[in-house]
């Protein structure tokens, strides 16, 4: 049987970082992947990485305290402390590795402003700083020896006694079922952007890990906690970093007001995600809009800046809305684009399973809580992504494998494979399912919320889980099944749908990303604690845990 000390699940930046320090803490280290490393979604981060140099007259503690406003004093102290404290080694060892991020005009590293912010700490490599990063931390995993699983699928978590055992995974190119046994096991599977139509997520964004965790036991946290990104193109979802707003752009009405004025005085443009998206949908629902969008002007900000160091984006704008922003103003609107929620961690990527870790976007530490900063998740994928390899090697030289039978365990995880190919074909395909799921959470889950819409998701999300279970695979073929891998990820999907949903509804006051019209207060007396969702007999269970604050007391948020 195939064995290894830690297997990471994903191989996006997070699972890269995680498998490089564990094989350098000495452990066996192996990584799989549905899809080769350069293709996760880690490549789609534009603008940046966040980092408080000492030689910059920065500090650890400035970031940490924009961070905890940012989180609407929902993100846990603790947590963000370690975060911010690592980054500036983080981000050296990153340069080092070989990631080449822009220079200033004295020839040192490069910043430029994010949203949420009082100083410039975002460092950069144009607008594809997340590709750069992922390149680079693929020829380091080469380097490192560690064992790629490269487009295999995994289906089920091994658990034995409580205990993680391994996983079972599809290698997508024979369509062998495989049993893996593990040590541990670290995911590092992204989030669950695709759940919401459009998103600005990768197709493979579907909440794969956060899915096998809680079913295994694992708890959620703060799944409510959606973030939409102001910048983002109507229909399709594409993502014009907010990069474009660091280096100056504007937003602005259909009759060229600025705003943002009235919303956000002091930070304007650069005010946090959460608080720029409401003023944006504010606007749009009163009627200023065009076409349901606000507009991007980056007309004053040259020629020479934007190719420089918004040409991606430029060319998505040209691309996809016909419109250049050297001259011309672009469409944008609110689009979905990161979950602050996921599974429950320490600081050292623990959850509540022993053997069971998770780091980056699957996972929560907590140190977004009901808001990221931009440029702040590169900056978790790299910090907990080594943290939890580092974990797992250590504790790999302690404990001992769990044993499972192997040809049991295989041929189950087959008999419930072989089920859903031999299902009749008339049922709903997996696309349609998935459509419907994504309208009703970006019409009801999104940037504003009611009790009625959310009651009226939950209650949609249920019937598409009843039409689930008789989704047809038409392809009954072992090799590159995608329709198979499309349909078990739409199981995956649909249980992270109903825990954000959940746990919308039962959040009843506005914080961070979850702004209900009926609740539209912080209520800090009844809901400074994170909504936790466990799996249960009859579905997910409600519970909460406190808010850790060290240093920072809650206080009213202005930018
Ligand atoms: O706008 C952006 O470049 C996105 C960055 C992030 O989500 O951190």
């Amino acid at each position: 049987m195939l064995e290894h000390d830690v297997l990471v699940v994903g191989a996006g930046l997070a699972g890269m970082r995680a498998a490089i320090a564990a094989r350098a803490g000495g452990a066996d280290a192996a990584i799989i992947s549905k899809v080769h490393p350069v293709r996760s979604h880690s490549n789609a981060a534009q603008g940046g990485i966040n980092a408080a140099l000492t030689d910059r007259g920065d500090d650890w503690e400035d970031h940490a305290y924009d961070t905890i406003k940012g989180s609407d004093f929902l993100g846990d102290q603790d947590a963000v402390e370690v975060m911010c404290r690592s980054a500036g080694q983080s981000l050296i060892d990153m340069e080092h590795m070989g990631v080449t991020f822009n220079r200033d005009d004295e020839g040192r590293l490069g910043t430029r402003a994010f949203g949420g912010q009082r100083r410039a700490r975002t460092f950069f490599v144009g607008d594809f700083t997340g590709q750069a990063l992922l390149h680079v931390m693929f020829e380091q995993l080469i380097k490192s020896g560690v064992q790629r699983y490269e487009e295999w699928f995994v289906t089920s978590l091994i658990i034995e006694d409580g205990q993680v055992a391994g996983v079972t995974a599809l290698e997508l190119r024979t369509g062998q079922l495989h049993a893996i046994r593990a040590k541990s096991v670290i995911f590092c599977t992204g989030g669950c952007g695709r759940l919401f139509e459009p998103s600005t997520n990768a197709l493979i964004v579907t909440g794969d890990g956060m899915a096998l965790a809680y079913n295994a036991g694992a708890r959620l946290m703060d799944m409510e906690m959606v973030q939409y990104h102001p910048t983002t193109i109507a229909g399709n979802g594409v993502l014009l970093s907010e990069a474009a707003r660091g280096e100056g752009a504007y937003l602005r009405d259909k009759n060229g007001e600025r705003f943002m004025e009235r919303y956000a005085p002091n930070m304007m443009e650069l005010a946090s995600r959460d608080v720029v998206s409401r003023a944006e949908q504010t606007e749009i629902n009163a009627g200023n809009g065009i076409d349901g969008c606000v507009l991007l002007d980056c007309t004053h900000l040259g020629e020479r800046l934007i190719m420089e160091k918004l040409s991606q984006i430029r060319e998505l704008g040209i691309d996809l809305t016909g419109r250049d922003m050297i001259r011309e103003l672009v469409p944008i609107r609110p689009g979905m684009h990161y979950i602050m929620g996921g599974i429950k961690t320490d600081i050292d990527g623990q959850t509540n399973v022993p053997g069971v870790y998770a780091a980056g976007e699957c996972a929560n530490v907590s140190v977004h809580g009901g808001n990221r900063l931009g440029a702040n998740s590169l900056l978790d994928t790299i910090v907990f992504g080594e943290r939890s390899g580092d974990h797992a090697a250590a504790s790999a030289k302690t404990v001992s494998f769990v044993g499972f039978d192997e040809d049991e365990v295989v041929s189950r995880e087959q008999g419930r494979l072989q089920d859903m190919l031999d299902r009749p074909d008339n049922g709903d395909r997996w696309g349609r399912i998935r459509l419907e799921m994504g309208d009703s959470m970006n019409r009801n889950v999104a940037v504003f919320r009611t009790r009625e819409g959310i009651e009226e998701t939950i209650q949609e999300l249920q019937d598409l889980k009843d039409r689930y279970e008789s989704v047809p695979v038409h392809n009954k073929g072992r090799v590159f099944n995608t329709d198979l891998v499309f349909a078990l990820e739409l199981g995956f999907m649909l249980d992270c749908a109903e825990a954000i949903a959940v746990s919308a509804l039962e959040r009843r006051e506005s914080r961070g990303a979850q702004f209900r019209t009926d609740y539209p207060a912080r209520d800090d007396d009844n809901w400074l604690k994170h909504i936790v969702v466990t799996k249960g007999e009859l579905g997910p269970e409600l519970s909460d845990l406190p808010v850790t604050i060290t240093k920072w007391t809650p206080e009213e948020r202005k930018y």
